[in-house]
């Protein structure tokens, strides 16, 4: 069986070593996780776009940007070397600063979004970019192939694809929210059908979970009106009919386990347990990303602090914010919001003996795990999550038991909401106060609930979830 994987960033990127050779690097995600466990047997083709320089001389050094010397475990990569300009287009300003702000409700709207003739020029490069996909998988695909293409980036690669080659079987899966009708309605008329048309040109479209699932199927009745069935989880319109299928992500607990049980890990526990010195561990860790809320969830531990000075220097929290989509200037000052705020904190309430925050914005992977297996609480509180993977792998991965606040926004609460410390994201009062009752929770507690969070978190590892989706491909045509 032939299987093509598309998306915008693929499972390697290159950069130099200091004698100026292109390196390779690996990235990691469940889907990475996912296909490696269906590798064995399957003819697996990963198409992705080149995002820097050194991933464009890649592309171009090889025939056709099949990276063969990749030699990933999750088949054979091809990287398009899509022009820059376009590139830029489509991904900074289509997918991240408009898909990615509709789906996660974050437009500041008496501002923005402002759809002018420039807007028109990038959707323009959008639909270029989503072509070079379709053309590239066209190209690629064995007859009948299955065909599973990644997120928002590549909203209209099923559409163009099913009219090239109406014999391969296609599935989308958004890693994403889905907005309701009333927020994808900021988007053009005719770009907010386009988008939904595009999709609908999938066999099987996949959601992280229900509510994700279910806006879309709001958004196809409402602005398609399409014929839509909730019970089934089907949509028709112009004749042909879409599956719609619900697939939450989990976490594989054996792999994870077994990295975090590796010597840089167990060094990097010296170095945090030192750090902490013996007080409750309150973490959190996020890409620095405008809807995982950080500057709210510092709020609240400045509130925490004043409102409950008995945690005066009996706690420290952990606050690692790796760096993410630089380029959009909304996310550079976000990045200067969090250290000021972070600063402040220091400022407000640190003594000679205690320092209440220690931020960290360097990707540390190894020092991240070595975090989650030593808190005491974690926060995870999204203004709007796909899933959000930390709130699974935090309490696998616990040595003691870790109280979990979560934000009930993220699509992971739907699994872990009756185990977890539900928080709305915005109310930064209550979130100080859950706060507060998590670093109450006793150790039996903790690890009780730890427990049962970790049976949701790995119900369905990343294998499984890829191997649902391909199922879900298999009566269709
Ligand atoms: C989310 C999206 C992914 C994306 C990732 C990192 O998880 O669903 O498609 O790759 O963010 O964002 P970036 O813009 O760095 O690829």
């Amino acid at each position: 069986m032939q299987v093509l994987v598309a998306s915008n960033r693929g499972p390697v990127s290159f950069g130099r070593s200091e004698d100026g050779a292109l390196t390779v690097r690996r990235g990691g995600g469940g889907l990475v996780s996912g296909l490696a466990s269906v590798a064995a047997g399957t003819d697996l083709l990963w198409i992705c776009a080149a995002l820097s320089d050194d991933d464009r001389t890649a592309a171009r050094e090889d025939p056709e940007g099949r990276l063969d010397r990749a030699g990933h475990d999750t088949g054979a990569v091809r990287m398009l070397d899509i022009p820059e300009k376009t590139f830029q287009r489509a991904y900074n300003s289509v997918a991240n600063s408009t898909l990615w702000f509709v789906h996660h409700l974050l437009y500041d709207t008496p501002n923005a979004p402002h759809f002018d003739a420039a807007f028109r020029r990038d959707w323009q490069a959008y639909a270029a970019y989503n072509a070079a996909f379709a053309g590239a998988l066209g190209q690629d695909a064995a007859p009948g192939a299955k065909v599973v293409v990644q997120d928002y980036h590549l909203a209209l690669v099923p559409g163009m694809l099913r009219q090239a080659r109406p014999d391969l079987r296609i599935a989308h899966f958004s890693h994403t929210p889905w907005a309701p009708p009333a927020y994808f309605r900021l988007l053009p008329d005719d770009i907010a059908t386009d988008i939904l048309e595009g999709m609908l040109g999938a066999d099987h479209l996949g959601f992280l979970s229900e509510r994700w699932a279910g806006a879309f199927l709001d958004c196809c009745a409402e602005i398609l009106d399409a014929k839509v069935d909730r019970i089934s989880g089907t949509v028709t319109h112009r004749g042909r009919t879409t599956r719609v299928g619900v697939h939450a992500l989990g976490v594989d607990g054996a792999e994870l386990r077994e990295r975090a049980g590796r010597a840089d890990v167990a060094e990097r526990m010296a170095q945090l347990r030192e750090q902490v010195g013996g007080r409750q561990l309150i973490l959190r860790i996020d890409r620095t990303e405008l809807s995982k809320n950080i500057v709210r969830g510092l709020a609240a531990y400045w509130e925490l602090l004043l409102n409950h000075p008995e945690w005066r220097g009996q706690v420290v929290h952990v606050a690692f914010a790796y760096p993410s989509r630089t380029d959009l200037p909304e996310y550079r000052a976000y990045t200067a919001a969090v250290e000021r705020l972070a600063g402040e904190i220091n400022d407000e309430f640190g003594t000679d003996t205690w320092t209440p925050l220690i931020l960290q914005v360097k990707d540390d992977y190894a020092r991240s795990l070595a975090a989650l297996r030593i808190a005491d609480v974690l926060v995870v509180n999204p203004i709007r999550d796909g899933m959000n993977l930390v709130a699974k792998e935090g309490p696998v991965l616990s040595d003691g038991g870790c109280a979990l606040v979560l934000s009930r926004e993220a699509g992971a609460a739907a699994e872990l909401g009756e185990d977890a410390l539900p928080v709305n994201p915005f109310d930064v009062s209550q979130t100080a106060e859950t706060l507060n009752q998590a670093l109450l929770l006793g150790a039996e507690e903790r690890r009780e609930r730890t427990a049962r969070l970790a049976a949701a978190a790995t119900a369905l590892p990343p294998g499984h979830w890829f191997a649902e989706q391909l199922t879900a491909l298999d009566g269709v045509h």
